[in-house]
């Protein structure tokens, strides 16, 4: 079937540079953003609506004010206006949703759990338990929070037209065809570290705030506009992120809170979402429907696809993503239709999250390829190599790298996909049913504009400064990588500081594009300080440079450039893509139901890898969360209430230790040759996306048991 594996890879073994903030993230000395200690600090809790759609009658804060240690309550009533807040209303358009969720702004309710008071009080205690004295009462209006069960209920997003590429539905035409739904329940980032913001104002129009965020100059440029401040009046720190997988891509109204409450007491506020919070104020992955029809000719190549999607929004805002796109772009596929509508519920906003709308759209292209496999008696890995898109199918243009064959080998290979039965049900290992599956992935490789300061110092000390953040995916250890190799010197020479608004530009930590932007800005930044040292030293500019001694003989401080640096006109001319392919053999008890995930090993063509050890992890920690969506997560809404009933986690099952396996991420490690001058390639969102269709294939291998709605519960097996 397959050629032989002649392709180095990463190994498994963690080897390369350990993470540069390791040691102060276990050691506790990495501060987050809820964990700095200001004088005068005040603790703010919010109170949420215990109704879902509605109007608040009226609301008693007497008793909370009287309260030991308050210092205010605020509802509705009360607030000073945020300038932001006070846009004109659309009084030709009624039919205009009235965007963000405006805290504290009217008596409406949009949503359980809708804020309709803040206590600040001088203990986080004391303004917990003042919390619990403020009564509402509301009118109450029938809500909605059932999600789609077809299409027909939504409207197509701004931003998203039906597709045709030939002929539409032309699935239907094929010899050998299938059509089925596919659900995904809401899921929740839930990071480890809860939404939190301290906010100060230092003066009537300065401010400052340690926020968690993924983006501290665009978080600076929203609160800047809705306080009506000047930018530079701003200042967004965010040094740690205890993960947070585009819940932290925007401002979402406790930020606004803290900052309306911090302006009333003008002390500090300290704002920490609770966990229950989490599920209702920060964004998640909505709740899709997904529908594909999908034909193939007798040999296995396919004739074409329609692929219908129906994602939930909110009632006062659109969120859109784009589960229907890896139709267009995985495969060659000469046919294909793409419809996809989202539908308004009286629930909050979702937002992005990790591989957003592609990982909600391959989950069910790669079941589907997987059932036409069956249907076709092609092997899974065959059927994908008989539709190998070349070009990319939607532009026509040729991909700046693709090595997906090779991945598919390499994993394959390291699997034992050998040992996989062609029919589901046929293998047993101690009792248990064995199966094996895989599954692929796909997303934008996408290089934003960064700006890096480099300066060297005479103690020999390189300092990198830009105002990313880093999630967690060990930004700060790849950037120190590509500056050493650059500079030819050592890691324990370089600084690389980041998260605070008034550094260099930088686009917020999103879309897998960090290593690819601020990684190209790192390395043309330090190409330049090193000619620099080399102009200086006359003729005789060698390769290797003792800065230090450069400095000392020509009496300088330092010497420092800053570079601002893109992608060029090579990103008109290719369509830039990472892939990934996943690959599991599961084990299912024919009695329980119980899944168990033997094996996995995930295949990255990512260009080349500039970490390793990091980018083991990210794959790793992709993977895991695609367990979860495969296996576990569900937000669960009681329909009566509109409430949800398992938001915490204790009863929001995500993976831990005891579900995961020993997990193999290995990486093609092949450059592409124009995205940046390293040749890397995002990996954030590719390592999850695909990953719940390798696990829901490998259970119907195992069982002969197809389950189209996530998660894959034990019920759903017996
Ligand atoms: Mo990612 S969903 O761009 O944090």
């Amino acid at each position: 079937m397959m050629k032989e594996a002649t392709i180095s890879t990463i190994p498994t073994s963690a080897d390369g540079l350990s993470r540069v903030d390791g040691r102060a993230k276990v050691t506790g000395a990495a501060k987050y953003s809820a964990e700095y200690k200001l004088d005068g600090m005040t603790y703010a809790v919010l109170v949420g609506s215990t109704i879902t759609n509605g109007t608040i009658a009226s609301i008693d804060i007497k008793a909370a004010e009287k309260a030991p240690g308050v210092l205010a309550v605020i509802t509705y009533l009360n607030a000073p206006k945020v300038p932001g807040h006070q846009v004109a209303k659309n009084p030709g358009k009624p039919e205009v949703k009235s965007g963000p969720l405006k805290v504290f702004y009217d008596n409406k309710i949009m949503l359980n759990n809708h804020p309709v008071a803040m206590v600040i009080a001088d203990t986080f205690e004391r303004a917990q338990y003042a919390a619990s004295l403020v009564k509402a009462t509301y009118n109450k209006q029938v809500h909605d929070t059932k999600p789609p069960k077809d299409i027909n209920k939504g409207v197509a997003p701004s931003d998203g037209k039906d597709f045709t590429r030939g002929t539409a539905d032309a699935w239907q035409n094929a010899p050998i065809k299938l059509e089925q739904e596919y659900t995904l329940p809401n899921e929740f980032h839930n990071p480890m570290e809860l939404h939190a913001i301290i906010a100060k104002w230092n003066s009537d129009d300065k401010l400052t705030i340690w926020d968690k965020t993924q983006g501290v100059k665009a978080t600076r440029g929203d609160i800047a506009k809705a306080f009506n401040l000047k930018e530079e009046n701003v200042q967004v720190n965010s040094q740690f992120v205890g993960g947070a997988f585009g819940s932290a891509l925007q401002v979402w109204p406790h930020e606004i809170a803290a900052i309306i409450g911090a302006k009333v007491v003008m002390r500090p506020v300290k704002l920490v979402l609770s966990r229950p919070d989490m599920f209702t104020s920060v964004g998640y992955r909505p709740y899709t429907w997904q529908k594909i029809g999908i034909g193939a000719t007798a040999d296995g190549k396919l004739v074409g696809i329609t692929h219908e999607a129906a994602g939930q929004t909110s009632s006062y805002e659109d969120f859109s993503e784009g589960p229907i796109n890896v139709s267009k772009a995985l495969y060659a596929c000469p046919n294909v239709t793409t419809r996809y509508k989202i539908v308004s519920l009286d629930v909050g906003t979702p937002t992005w999250m990790r591989g957003p709308g592609e990982a909600t759209g391959a989950f069910a292209l790669e079941s589907a390829l997987d059932e036409l496999s069956y249907k076709l008696k092609v092997d899974p890995i065959e059927l994908r190599l008989i539709n190998y898109a070349k070009t990319d199918p939607v532009s026509g243009k040729p991909f700046s790298s693709k090595f997906l064959d090779e991945a598919y080998e390499i994993g394959a290979k390291q699997i034992g996909w050998k040992d996989r039965k062609a029919e589901p049900a046929q293998a047993t290992q101690n009792g248990w049913l064995v199966g094996y599956g895989m599954g692929g992935g796909m997303f934008g490789a996408y290089r934003d504009k960064a700006t890096v300061k480099a300066i060297m110092k005479a103690d020999g000390i390189l300092t990198l400064q830009t105002a990313v953040s880093d999630i967690g995916p060990g930004t700060g250890t790849a950037m120190t990588l590509i500056a050493a190799e650059r500079m030819g010197i050592s890691p324990d020479k370089i600084k690389f500081e980041m998260g605070e608004s008034s550094l260099p530009d930088a686009p917020m930590q999103g879309g897998s594009a960090t290593t690819a932007t601020v990684g190209g800005a790192v390395y043309d930044a330090c190409n330049d300080l090193k000619q620099k040292f080399q102009k200086l030293m006359g003729n005789g500019g060698t390769d290797k440079l003792d800065y230090a001694k450069i400095l000392k003989d020509n009496n300088l401080p330092s010497l420092d450039v800053t570079v601002q640096s893109s992608l060029g006109s090579d990103g008109q001319k290719y369509s830039m893509q990472s892939w990934s392919v996943h690959f599991t053999k599961v084990l299912v008890h024919p009695k329980t139901g119980v899944v168990k995930i033997d094996k996995v090993v995930c295949v990255a063509d990512s260009g080349t890898i500039v970490s390793p050890k990091t980018a083991r992890s990210q794959i790793v920690g992709g993977a895991i969360g695609g367990i979860g969506m495969a296996l576990m997560e569900e937000g669960v809404i009681d329909q009566r209430y509109g409430r949800y009933v398992n938001n915490n986690l204790a009863d929001y099952h995500v993976p831990v230790n005891a579900d995961i396996p020993q997990i193999e991420a290995l990486f093609v490690n092949k450059p592409d040759p124009h995205i940046n001058q390293m040749g890397a390639k995002g990996m954030g969102e590719i390592a999850l996306i695909g990953m719940a269709a390798a696990v829901a294939n490998a259970v119907y291998n195992a069982t002969g048991k197809r389950v189209r709605d996530l998660p894959i519960t034990p019920d759903k097996l017996i």
